[in-house]
């Protein structure tokens, strides 16, 4: 059995080197595909793997129906919106995500971003402080949760609206649940963004819910650039003079927000939330040991598709 990492933003070598420990001890066989440029690359390596480690990494029809002999797609990693899920299980392929993983990293990102915001992103001037302020975390996963723990830390007041996560779960962590995004973007100075990209979420964060959020906001978005309307959110850096956004996934207007409103506006250039040392090596290994238990026992726990 053959098992490929396609990573066109390649894992810390320590995460490699586990990941290949434990697929050979399984008694698999470990390709690389790291920092590909072309799509032909990934065509071409797919084509004799019987299972597949990914990160953002696309994998649509096409690459689908290169790889003959494919049987599991681990992306290593929470959003496994980069894969065609229909595709995958027209296919007969089985498709897994690694949750919670990398959830620590991305959440300590965000505060990174929240602390550079606030101080004007250390340009010299008198910035502000995160303390006593109030939070508002938008959908309570596994990253959700993370920025909750860290926000006690800072002393902020926490809220969070999840439509799909009891009341219960979230209060018994110290933070008020709220009711709608309506609610939770009125309510608070820093809104940060933990939804998945679906059809319902894509272009959701809307003027409607930024024009609402209370003086000197801050939006913060470790998520995905397609659930920000992108034409509101300039309207509203353009009507607010006090409204900031911090980004780890570069909406397709940066070019226009950096000449516009570099005071205000902060992006990464490419998705930095889950490339460290720590992430990769629990996603990644997870990742192989997930392969390994299906392809040895059948067992699909994290499996994503029908
Ligand atoms: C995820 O969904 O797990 C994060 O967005 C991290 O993505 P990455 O593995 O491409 O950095």
């Amino acid at each position: 059995m053959k098992v490929l990492v396609a990573t066109d933003k390649p894992f810390a070598k320590e995460a490699v080197e586990g990941i290949r420990e434990a697929v050979e001890k399984a008694g698999f066989e470990l390709a690389l595909l790291e920092k590909y440029t072309e799509k032909s690359q990934l065509l071409d390596a797919v084509k004799d793997a019987n299972a597949i480690i990914i990160r953002s990494d696309i994998i649509d029809a096409e690459v689908l129906d290169a790889a003959k002999n494919l049987k599991i797609v681990v992306r290593a990693g929470a959003g496994y919106d980069n894969v065609d899920l229909d595709s995958a299980t027209a296919h007969n392929v089985c498709v897994m995500n690694t949750p919670g993983q990398n959830a620590n990293a991305v959440a300590e990102l965000a505060f990174g971003m929240m602390v550079a915001g606030v101080r004007n992103f250390y340009d010299g001037s008198s910035g502000t402080e995160l303390l006593g302020k109030k939070l508002g975390i938008h959908a309570y996963g596994n990253v959700g949760r993370n920025v909750a723990r860290i926000a006690k830390g800072f002393g902020m007041e926490v809220y969070a609206y999840d439509a799909f996560c009891p009341t219960d779960v979230i209060e018994k962590d110290g933070v008020k649940a709220l009711n709608s995004a309506e609610e939770l973007y009125k309510n608070c100075q820093f809104v940060s963004l933990h939804i998945p990209a679906t059809a319902e979420t894509k272009q959701s964060i809307n003027h409607a819910l930024l024009s609402k959020m209370p003086k000197g906001a801050m939006l913060i978005n470790t998520a995905r650039k397609e659930v920000i309307n992108e034409t509101d959110l300039e309207k509203t850096m353009e009507e607010r003079l006090d409204f900031k956004y911090v980004t780890d996934v570069m909406p397709g207007n940066h070019e226009k927000l950096k000449e516009s409103y570099a005071k205000r506006y902060f992006s990464t250039p490419q998705k930095m939330g889950a490339q460290t040392a720590e992430a990769n090596i629990n996603a990644g290994i997870a990742a192989a040991h997930q392969i390994v238990d299906f392809l040895k026992n059948g067992n699909e726990k994290f499996r994503v598709n029908k």
